[in-house]
């Protein structure tokens, strides 16, 4: 079965990206057609970027990094619930990103973003980063906001739509999830 990580993006103390991340896990687990898990960046604590050599060559030098690697690389598809920091991602998600290269290859991916005006600009930031790691993007998304989908700008209480909104972003990850699966098996040397 196509296993999916939800990655939760913020690692702030107070953050919405738990409550948010976890919304987005509870509803995906109750689906028959794929598994699903809750990666926290902050059980991966990394550094700022400290490999000697650039992802790409797949040359990790670091525990952290191969850990962070073998996570990654179990998985068939991403979930990246994203917060918006000036007007991206947050500088958690955009660093623990470039540490690995193929483990996020021929993968499919989604969005949830949150943030005050829903968050899509983190989203179209972090398309053109999936563009460089060769990941399927769907355009389904969920953006969620400080205004309408959070009470006091901090207690989660999505609006009754935003569920059929990732419900048609899951769906889209799953197909091409699936459709990519033969150019993730192992190549013949
Ligand atoms: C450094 C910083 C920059 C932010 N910039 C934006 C922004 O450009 N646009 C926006 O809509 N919200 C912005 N916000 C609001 C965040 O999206 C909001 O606080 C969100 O809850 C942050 O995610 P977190 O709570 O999971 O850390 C910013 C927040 C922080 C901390």
């Amino acid at each position: 079965m196509l296993k999916v990580a939800v990655i939760i993006g913020s690692t702030r103390p107070g953050r919405n990206g738990e409550a948010v991340g976890r919304w987005v896990h509870d509803l995906a687990a109750e689906r028959a057609d794929a598994e699903f898990e809750l990666v926290d960046l902050k059980d991966y604590p990394l550094p700022h970027l400290d490999e000697a050599m650039p992802a790409a060559t797949g040359r990790y030098g670091l525990p952290h990094t191969r850990k962070w690697a073998e996570k990654i690389a179990s998985f068939d598809a991403y979930v990246f619930v994203t917060p918006e920091y000036n007007h991206s991602t947050s500088g958690v998600l955009k660093n623990a990103i470039d540490f690995l290269y193929a483990e996020w290859n021929d993968k499919a991916a989604g969005f949830v973003s949150y943030g005050v005006g829903g968050g899509g600009r983190a989203v179209e930031h972090l398309r053109l980063v999936m563009g460089e790691l060769q990941v399927a993007d769907v355009r389904a998304q969920v953006e969620l906001s400080l205004v309408t989908d959070f009470e006091n700008f901090s207690v989660f209480q999505p609006a009754a739509q935003q569920e059929d909104a990732l419900t048609a972003m899951l769906d889209q990850v799953i197909a091409w999830g699936e459709a990519l699966r033969p150019l993730r098996r192992p190549r013949a040397a």
